[in-house]
């Protein structure tokens, strides 16, 4: 049976003079994908914003529960330990970088404070091609369409889960980039409980 990996129990958060959301709740089994939608200034942003630590504990009503533990994020950093990602609506990649030095972001292949060049392209290459691209890993993302783009901004986040929300000016082609890759990973967890059913 699957297990409850995200509650979001009663959720409110002011902002001076709006109350952005009131007491919002939300729960996510493990393998399942969702979809948040609601008007512009519904509060979605707002949620995620939360969900990944922008707005720290104590900023906010409420609590985060995730894979059975409660959550007091005080950033991002914390909740990406946790492996919470959220790929913004807006890019965020560096133009005049590579795309090995953008995947690695802030999260740097390096030894002994040294950065690891050969190991950072090697890994970088090898999840190139896991999402179906075909593209050197020093090549600059300036050089390279918006869809590819989004696809190399998936694969920079590292995390297991990652929770995406979108508006009218998403690109088509990252829209579609991002539900293959959803559908890659919804496809290999229920082909590993398959396979732990049938062992
Ligand atoms: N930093 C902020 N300061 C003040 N008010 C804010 C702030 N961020 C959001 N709000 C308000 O909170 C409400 C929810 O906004 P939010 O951006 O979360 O909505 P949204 O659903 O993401 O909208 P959109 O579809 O336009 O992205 C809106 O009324 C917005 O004006
Ligand atoms: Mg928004």
């Amino acid at each position: 049976m699957a297990s409850t990996i995200l509650e979001m129990q009663n959720i409110t958060k002011l902002f001076p003079g709006v109350k952005a959301l009131d007491n919002v709740s939300v729960k996510v089994e493990e393998g399942e994908i969702h979809d948040l939608v609601g008007e512009n200034g519904a509060g979605k942003s707002t949620l995620m914003n939360i969900l990944s630590g922008i707005y720290p504990y104590g900023t906010y009503e409420g609590k985060i529960i995730f894979q059975g533990k409660e959550c007091r994020f005080k950033s991002i950093r914390d909740s990406e330990r946790k492996g919470i990602v959220i790929i913004h609506q807006e890019f965020a990649l560096i133009p005049l970088l590579s795309i090995a030095e953008n995947m690695y972001l802030g999260n740097e292949r390096a030894k002994s404070k040294v950065i690891d060049w050969n190991r950072t392209h090697n890994d970088a290459n090898e999840n190139i091609k896991k999402v179906g691209l075909s593209e050197d890993s020093s090549m600059l993302i300036k050089d390279i369409s918006v869809g590819k783009q989004c696809k190399h901004k998936c694969k920079k986040r590292r995390g297991s889960w990652f929770f995406r929300y979108h508006g009218s000016r998403e690109d088509r082609v990252c829209h579609e980039c991002i539900w293959q890759i959803l559908w890659q990973r919804y496809n290999r967890y229920y082909h590993k409980r398959w396979q732990r059913n049938s062992a």
